[in-house]
């Protein structure tokens, strides 16, 4: 039986990306391959309306946390004071990446599942000791959105500016790409935009692709990418198949309406999980209020265990997720990316009220 993907990524896939994922075969020295490459630094670009003139999409092979550890080494100088806001894992990451590179760092702790302290920001940034922040937008640990505008305003504020890892928020939530403050955002294919996993993106601003900094990585290093894209070029092999698939996926992406729709449609999804647990007896760990439209997290069920329930509603062709680190006895995570059809939904429904209400 063909599963429904409710983890955060990868997704289940359309039948259009499936099929365009193997398409073709293409050599990545050839004019096809380039064409391919120019059609997707394009449309990265017009999903938020971001002028090539200052921004540039930088395509890379790897994962999610590639695109975070590519922003960190090639934008960060050496002289950097980083304060990174850590609510959850991929915060705590982005701590781990900058301690693994030697880069200078300053921490802003809250627990998981906790909103960023917006008051002890602004201190720290007023202290002058900070010349960047590196934050996480949608905090998937516990489907957490932090307030990226807020903290956005706060950077442009005193001068500082602002990475994001925007892996599992790109392409569903509204983005600042409009603050001065902002100059990386760290993506991925296989999360919001539908894709296939093995293919990484990081927005830059052109400027902070321009700075003089000798490089830490050399597959990782955004300026060799983006200068030999700009030329029709690629340094390494890409991720092909990978690319085949973000372009099928952007087109559909484009004609289901953009970002805003994809929004929606996670946010009615979300609400319709939310009101079934609920039901159910199953209560949410955040408020819906302060939630993705991409993830949400609900406290375990009375009397089940997460294994229980994870192999309950594979057994009806459903993947769930399970909490990380000290919060896996506490709670579970659905999302709702991906393609999913009303039908799936409703079966969902009858899955969890046999698994849960049972
Ligand atoms: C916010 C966020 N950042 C980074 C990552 C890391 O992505 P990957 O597992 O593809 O390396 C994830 C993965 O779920 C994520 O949700």
């Amino acid at each position: 039986m063909r599963s429904i993907l409710l983890n955060p990524g990868p997704v289940s896939l359309s039948e259009g990306v499936r099929r365009a994922v193997a398409r073709v075969d293409l050599c990545h020295r050839e004019p096809e391959f380039f064409d391919l490459q120019d059609q997707l630094i394009k449309g990265l670009l017009d999903i938020y309306q971001c002028d090539p003139a200052e921004w540039s999409a930088v395509l890379l092979g790897g994962s999610g946390t590639s695109a975070m550890e590519a922003m960190l080494t090639s934008l960060l100088p050496r002289d950097t004071q980083l304060l990174v806001l850590e609510n959850g894992v991929y915060g705590e990451r982005l701590s781990k990446l900058a301690s693994i590179y030697g880069i200078s760092y300053q921490v802003l702790h809250v627990p998981w599942g906790d909103a960023t302290d917006l008051g002890a920001l602004a201190e720290w940034l007023a202290s002058g000791k900070i010349t960047h922040v590196a934050a996480v937008h949608h905090e998937t640990t516990t489907g957490r959105l932090n307030k990226i505008d807020e903290i956005a305003a706060i950077c442009a504020q005193h001068d500082v500016q602002l990475l994001l890892d925007a892996v599992s928020s790109f392409g569903a939530e509204s983005i600042p790409f409009s603050s001065g403050a902002l100059q990386a955002v760290a993506a991925t294919a296989n999360k919001c935009l539908h894709g296939i996993p093995g293919l990484a993106m990081v927005i830059c601003r052109r400027a902070s692709l321009e700075q003089d900094i000798e490089p830490r990585s050399m597959s990782l290093h955004l300026p060799s990418w983006a200068e030999q894209q700009a030329k029709r070029s690629t340094p390494f092999t890409p991720a092909i198949n990978a690319m085949l698939g973000l372009a099928q996926a952007l087109q559909e992406l484009g004609k289901q309406g953009g970002w805003r729709a994809r929004r929606t449609r996670y946010r009615k999804l979300a609400k319709n999980v939310a009101a079934t647990l609920s039901k159910l007896g199953v209560q949410a760990w955040l408020p819906a209020t302060e939630s993705s439209c991409v993830l949400r997290s609900y406290h375990l069920p009375q009397g089940l265990t997460y294994n229980q329930l994870h192999d309950g509603l594979k057994q009806h062709g459903f993947i769930i997720y399970a909490g990380q680190g000290d919060l896996v006895g506490q709670l579970f995570r659905i999302s709702t990316m991906g393609e999913i059809s009303n039908y799936d939904m409703a079966r969902l429904e009858q899955a969890m009220q046999s698994v849960i209400g049972a």
